[in-house]
């Protein structure tokens, strides 16, 4: 797990960095994108995911219709920006903490459930509701030109999503057995998802200086 962090810290980073390049000399501070590569989902997850479980996880979120009936199988072979999937991923994340906002309103609470428990809960979806505020904006941070604004944002979407990740997590430590502890599990594992996808994202070569 603590490796996992690390590449997710890396690839927050390199998110960051590689987004757009910024011409900070002699044009007045316009920003330009940086140019992105483009590959099919399974290369995007090869590279990535370390684990068998987040390669899974990620074909999963990138190929919906890979498997079953609906699909055609061609989108196995489609290349795509690797931002495309950043932004695939980011609303797979937001849909996974939808899900467990709308099973934890589902809960029936009988009176034998303590009330610290029930207030660890609520603590939980604030928690939630940071992510889903944060997680939100990704997907549109991404589509932006507007770098110094992207770039500055993107720290906060990745950093906020993941706090709100673990804001829930620290709440329901004392409950493992409740039905919210393995969900938030699984839905951190989709914001490091996002994460992982984004170490794609190239980083930038040094602006070239300009002439004088
Ligand atoms: C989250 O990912 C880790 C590492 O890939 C895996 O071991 C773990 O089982 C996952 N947890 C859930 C709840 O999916």
């Amino acid at each position: 797990m603590a490796k996992a962090i690390g590449s997710l810290a890396i690839a927050v980073v390199t998110l960051l960095v590689g987004l757009c390049l910024v011409d900070g000399h002699g044009t007045g501070g316009e920003t330009r994108c940086a140019p992105v590569p483009s590959m099919t989902a399974e290369q995007a997850c090869n590279a990535v995911c370390g684990t068998a479980h987040m390669l899974k996880l990620c074909l999963r979120t990138l190929l919906p219709l890979a498997r079953g009936a609906g699909g055609t199988g061609g989108e196995h072979r489609r290349r795509e920006a690797v931002t495309h999937y950043v932004g695939v991923a980011a609303r797979g994340a937001l849909d996974a903490y939808a899900a467990t906002a709308a099973a934890k309103r589902e809960m029936q609470y009988s009176g034998a459930l303590p009330s610290d428990e029930r207030t660890a809960h609520e603590r939980c979806m604030a928690g939630y509701d940071l992510a889903v505020r944060f997680m939100g904006r990704v997907a549109d941070d991404l589509a932006s030109c507007d770098c110094e604004t992207a770039v500055a944002r993107l720290k906060d979407d990745y950093d906020g999503s993941l706090a709100g990740m673990d804001a829930c997590r620290r709440k329901l430590f004392g409950y493992p057995a409740s039905p919210l502890y393995d969900r938030n599990l699984a839905d951190r594992n989709m914001t490091m998802l996002v994460g992982l996808l984004s170490n794609l994202v190239p980083t930038p070569s040094p602006s070239p200086s300009p002439e004088i």
